[in-house]
């Protein structure tokens, strides 16, 4: 099979396409025949040698994938040979085909394309996880996202909204705010305006919940946009990995400041996010009232392409990659 390599990390032009053989699922996988890969952040930083795969998962890059299940690995029972799936990755999913476990694997939602459904794995087992079981955001309640067009970003929006909270987002350009209003957000131009100062006008007290991507000094600055009791839940260190807070202002408010990384989490874990995404965010998706939002879509020998797409910061959703059938 034909996969996109990474013999030495570098620029985009470090993505080669390659050939192995076809991998055969283990106990309790799914092998898919892939229609479409998700490009996420984390990909780029893998390219560039800073994200070293976790131990035992495929050295390519490719952390979520559509397709349709070719074989199943022994043991697996839950999808058949030909089923329409999407399937969140620890690794290979830039790949005519892939193995994952069946816990990280969903049936696509009624009409959703088969190459689209590579949009939603990794960025609705990210929200879902972070914002609704760690920041036990409840409907009334304010979020505040940052980064409102990242693949993300357009999710957290769509799902806080469905669950009945208020939802403010942060974005680098008057075009990426209209699209955040124009899912349900009050968008902010952070370019422009100070983000926190913007919150606390905005609410009475400040935001609930913060899903923050940036950390360095948006840390002290979240802290600020917290209200009483708000969770601060971060995903990302893209401003630095350090900051300095305040610890009265954590205490004065009984703020939480928490965060995770949801690749090395193990498979049990995901298959709990996935019965909870089965539950409540699959029907959304199905009934049309969640927009799966696509920037643009690359054929697989293209990813270096579609890798500089992604370092513009121009895109607004998710960016894909196809692949042949
Ligand atoms: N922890 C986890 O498990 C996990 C899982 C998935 C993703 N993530 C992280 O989540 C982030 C989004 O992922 P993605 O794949 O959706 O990437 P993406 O589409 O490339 O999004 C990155 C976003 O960051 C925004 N941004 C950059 N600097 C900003 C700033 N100073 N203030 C506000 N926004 C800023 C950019 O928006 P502008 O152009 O508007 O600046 C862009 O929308 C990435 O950092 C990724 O590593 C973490």
């Amino acid at each position: 099979m034909k996969f996109i390599d990474v013999p030495k990390p570098g620029d985009p032009d470090a993505l080669v396409i390659a050939e192995c053989p076809v991998p055969l699922p283990g106990p309790g996988e799914v092998l898919i025949k892939v229609a479409a890969a998700g490009l996420n952040r984390a990909d780029i930083l893998q390219r560039q040698g800073h994200y070293p795969p976790p131990p035992g998962a495929p050295k390519h890059p490719g952390l979520e994938v559509s397709g349709l299940v070719e074989r199943l690995g022994p043991g697996a029972s839950e999808f058949r040979e030909g089923d329409r799936v999407c399937a969140l990755l620890q690794g290979g999913g830039y790949a005519q085909y892939v193995c994952a476990a069946e816990g990280q694997v969903l049936p696509l939602p009624a009409g959703v394309d088969l190459v689209q459904g590579a949009a939603l794995p990794e960025a609705c087992f990210t929200v879902w996880s972070n914002v609704f079981m760690f920041g036990r955001l409840t409907a009334g309640e304010t979020l505040l996202v940052h980064g409102g067009t990242s693949g993300i970003g357009v999710t957290a929006i769509q799902l806080a909204k469905a669950r009945g909270a208020r939802v403010l987002a942060t974005a680098g350009s008057e075009a990426k705010c209209r699209m955040c209003e124009s899912l349900g957000a009050t968008a902010i131009n952070y370019r422009t305006q100070d983000f926190a100062a913007a919150v606390r006008e905005l609410t009475r007290g400040g935001a609930n919940v913060i899903l923050d991507m940036i950390a360095g000094d948006y840390t002290a600055r979240n802290i600020d946009a917290l209200a009483e009791e708000g969770r601060l839940v971060v995903i990302a260190t893209q401003g630095g990995v350090s900051s300095t807070i305040n610890m009265l202002k954590i205490m004065q408010k009984r703020a939480v400041l928490t965060g995770s990384t949801l690749r090395p989490r193990p498979v049990v874990f995901k298959a709990e996010v996935k019965r909870q995404l089965l539950r409540h965010v699959w029907p959304a998706i199905a009934d049309g009232s969640y927009r799966i939002v696509i920037d643009r879509a690359f054929p697989l020998p293209e990813a270096a392409a579609a890798h500089r797409r992604m370092e513009s910061s121009e895109h607004i959703g998710k960016i894909l990659l196809t692949v042949d059938r």
